[in-house]
């Protein structure tokens, strides 16, 4: 979709549909809508005098101005209460008013700026959430049907601004979020994409075919060759149950540039996770091509940095292989030693995002970062924990790494929740025959999953999220679930990372 932004009014915009907006409990519109109603006659208020409109989250109403405006229709969206109003209501409602332009059939539709009037937030940003709620509101994932959808996607969505002065922040702010919401649905694309169609291997291939895109990035990817020469036995332990070559894939965004801040992010990328002996039931296991969303982030991430061109050293690694079980399986007893030298008994093989994390961590190591930072669908007990779609959990080893990571959920409207790494879930991981063992009892399996990451995460900032919750939505739309998210990947992850990277470059 082409994303344009025009000086004007939107009452006087060439374009078949226009959106513009209503708080709840405002009898008299001003502004854009104000405007509307002007050219209408009062339509507008009529319908509020009426209660056929109220300015309620999630509500929205078309008019038909038949030749008032140039417009054949308008799109009238609820922002709920002024006092709740922020940003992420900013997505939900441009994502709303969107779906309605798609159902309505539309080819090209425009929109005022929700929240930078009354709202009250600075333009660029609003700008920035209104075309991230626009795109991931689109959002389907097609790839493998046959047959196109009912209603095609809108070509072209234009962002008015009345105000000529303000119009190079909304540029700047929709170019941002154009940006991270397009490299939010490349993540999405790569959890809902069947495991059969995302392979390690085509992991790797992704990420040399997007390194080639763009003269700041470098690609390697280590095959299981390389990663037995670097002593990964605890990836490699992993990816022994599978026929799919295992790929340990490192992006960087300019590398050698020694004056610049190091970040490292770390994705989990299992691609399909069965358990491997430790077997899994099977309801719902088709859901575990999703376990690699840590990796999908890592890899959106990446690319929004490398056209965001920030001016920070990046490096992205993501251990990728599939968990299952084999002949040649690892199993429940079996020791296997990472690269710091740690020897780990393997409980219980499906706990194995935190083996290839534990390699991945070490390897971090060498790039002498600023700052380490894992994404990984790791337990289910950090969802039994914080609930699913809620927040995910968030580890942390220094204060001012987790302020930052704070500071960017805040503003990206992608939520994280403190955990704590108690000693205490180290005592619970202790092993007879090895150095420690990947799992630890029957309580407090989200900290024990944190601390056995911890012991590989030595010489550098950390953080560690679990975001096993966050990944797959598994509800559909609903009022319940904010309309910028289906069924399916989230891309959970993105918005959050880049939000983090652009503010540590600024
Ligand atoms: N990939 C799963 C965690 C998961 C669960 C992700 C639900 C998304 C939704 C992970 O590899 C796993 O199996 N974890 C085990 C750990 C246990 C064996 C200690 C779990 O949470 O049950
Ligand atoms: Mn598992
Ligand atoms: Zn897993």
């Amino acid at each position: 979709m082409e994303i344009r932004v025009l000086a004007g009014g939107v009452q006087s915009t060439e374009d078949e549909l226009v959106v513009i907006n209503l708080f709840e409990g405002v009898e008299k519109p001003e502004g854009a809508t104000g405007a509307v109603d002007q050219a209408m006659s009062g339509a507008i208020r009529e319908l509020i005098a009426d209660g056929d409109l109220t300015g309620k989250r999630g509500e929205t109403a078309v008019l038909y101005p038949r030749g008032a405006i140039p417009a054949s229709r308008v799109v009238v969206v609820g922002l709920g209460q002024q006092e709740e109003f922020t940003l992420e209501s900013v997505r939900h409602a441009a994502a709303l008013a969107a779906r309605k332009a798609r159902d309505l059939g539309a080819k090209s539709f425009s929109s005022i700026v929700h929240g930078a009037g009354a709202g009250g937030f600075e333009v660029a940003q609003a700008a920035q959430a209104v075309v991230e709620g626009t795109i991931l509101g689109l959002y389907r994932y097609q790839e493998l049907k046959n047959e196109p959808p009912d209603r095609a996607d809108p070509e072209q969505f234009t962002l008015v601004q009345f105000d000529e002065s303000k119009v190079p922040d909304v540029e700047k702010g929709a170019e941002v979020g154009q940006i991270i919401a397009e490299a939010t649905c490349l993540a999405r694309d790569l959890i809902n994409r069947p495991a059969n169609y995302a392979t390690p291997s085509d992991l790797a291939e992704l990420a040399l075919e997007i390194t080639g895109d763009f003269d700041s990035l470098r690609c390697q990817v280590l095959d299981e060759e390389d990663a037995a020469e670097l002593g990964m036995g605890s990836f490699l332990g992993v990816a022994q149950g599978s026929e799919e070559p295992a790929a340990f894939i490192i992006m960087e965004h300019n590398a050698g540039q020694d004056d610049l801040d190091t970040v490292v992010l770390v994705g989990k990328g299992i691609t399909f996770d069965s358990g491997g002996i430790s077997l899994k039931p099977s309801e719902k296991m088709d859901r575990m091509r999703g376990d690699m969303g840590g990796a999908a982030a890592v890899l959106g991430t990446m690319l929004a940095v490398a056209q965001l061109e920030l001016p920070l050293h990046v490096v992205g690694l993501m251990p990728a292989t599939e968990n299952l079980p084999s002949g040649h399986a690892y199993k429940p007893g079996d020791v296997i030693t990472a690269m710091n030298g740690k020897t780990i008994e393997v409980i219980n093989t499906d706990a194995e995002g935190r083996l290839i994390l534990a390699d991945a961590l070490a390897y971090a190591a060498r790039f002498e970062p600023e700052a380490v930072i894992d994404l990984a669908t790791l337990t289910g007990a950090c969802v039994v924990a914080l609930g699913r779609g809620v927040a995910a959990g968030a580890f942390c080893t220094e204060e001012d790494l987790l302020a930052r990571l704070q500071a960017a959920s805040q503003s990206s409207g992608e939520r994280i929740w403190h955990m704590p790494l108690y000693d205490e879930y180290k005592a619970s991981l202790e092993s007879m025959t090895a150095d420690l063992s990947n799992t630890g009892g029957r309580f407090g399996g989200v900290g024990a999953s944190a601390m056995f990451l911890k012991q590989f995460a030595e010489g550098y900032p950390w953080a560690h999220l679990d975001i096993a919750g966050m990944t797959f939505e598994e509800r559909s739309s609903s009022p319940k679930v904010p309309a910028y998210l289906q069924k399916g990947g989230t891309g959970f992850g993105v918005r959050l990372l880049a939000q983090l990277l652009q503010d540590w470059s600024s």
